[in-house]
């Protein structure tokens, strides 16, 4: 597969998992367009046409020395310079592939967080509601990834000849996706079978092994779980904590999710939801895991770096 392919299919899985449906990607995009339409010519010069194709901007190739066939890709959660040299000193790599977002992905990182209104809607908030709420967290989100020093790891690729790119919300909708249907064919009843039912997935077992397995950070384990939701498992980052009273209103009993602020952690609290927190990299790992699934199928090598826990499904399937 050359870069551009793998980026590809990367994209059209993340559509296929995608909790708003292609449908509901398409009139993502399509909302874009008609903005863009109305835009006179300086801002049309001055707008990244990439948007108007590609749903998820944070997600992106950012550097080819060489485009060439990969045989052989490094993938972890976090790429920085040190991968970078770390994929040199290995020689034999012809792609790295980090999962968070870094240069104009992680400049764009708010972009994709609109998913998280239409995934509240699907769970049962009202639309005006996750919107509202929504928009002060993503323009929050916007102003804290507009300070850091976006090109550091890309410039690093650049003057090493190493190919980079990085995948995040398509990976993250396909752990979402799995762990949806997952926790849907198990039907737990209580909180504690949950958290148990999560264990025997090798990406959290492995976890357990750190100190970092499915934990309860809100409720206990005879509390029974209601309605679960896995409402940000993907959708860049974290929402909003006023959004727990909305969510309890909405009849959710149990959120599964990867991480939770303390002010988070409060309203939770007071709305009675119950959060289990699966695991940050752990969660990171599974979806990276079924992307790579099907890179490893097309004959693909792959190295795990940066925290990625590696467990193939490919003779699962
Ligand atoms: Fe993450």
């Amino acid at each position: 597969m050359t870069i551009r392919e793998i980026y590809n299919l990367a994209i059209e899985m993340g559509i296929k998992t995608d909790f708003r449906g292609e449908q509901g990607v398409r009139r993502f995009l399509d909302g874009k367009k008609k903005i863009y339409e109305k835009m006179d010519e300086k801002e049309k010069s001055e707008f990244d046409r990439d948007a108007l194709e590609n749903p998820y901007l944070d997600s992106a190739i950012h550097n080819i020395s060489e485009d060439k066939e990969i045989r052989k890709i490094m993938v972890g959660v976090d790429i920085d310079t040190s991968e970078i040299l770390l994929a040199k000193q290995l020689g034999d790599i012809d792609l790295v592939i980090g999962h968070h977002p870094i240069g104009k992905s992680l400049a764009s990182l708010s972009d994709v967080m609109h998913l998280q209104c239409d995934v509240l809607n699907y769970y049962g908030v009202p639309i005006n509601i996750a919107e509202g709420l929504m928009r002060e967290k993503i323009e929050e989100v916007s102003r804290g990834t507009n300070s850091p020093n976006h090109q550091k790891t890309v410039d690093g690729a650049k003057l090493l000849g190493v190919n980079l790119m990085n995948i995040h919300t398509p990976c993250d909708n396909l752990a979402a996706r799995f762990l949806k249907l997952f926790i849907e064919s198990k039907k737990p009843e209580i909180v504690g079978d949950l958290v148990e039912i999560l264990k025997r997935l090798p990406e959290y077992r492995e976890a357990m092994k750190l100190g970092v397995g499915p934990k309860i950070f809100v409720g206990s384990s005879e509390n029974r779980c209601g309605k679960i939701a896995l409402t940000e498992i993907t959708g860049g980052t974290e929402g909003s904590p006023k959004l727990f009273e909305k969510m309890a209103n909405a009849g959710i009993g149990t959120i599964v999710g990867m991480h939770l602020s303390e002010e988070g952690k409060k309203q939770a609290e007071e709305a009675h939801i119950n959060v289990v927190i699966a695991g940050h990299i752990s969660s990171d790992s599974l979806g990276i895991n079924l992307f790579l699934d099907a890179l490893e199928k097309k004959g693909i090598k792959i190295v795990s770096c940066s925290g990625l826990t590696r467990f193939s499904r490919v003779f699962e399937q």
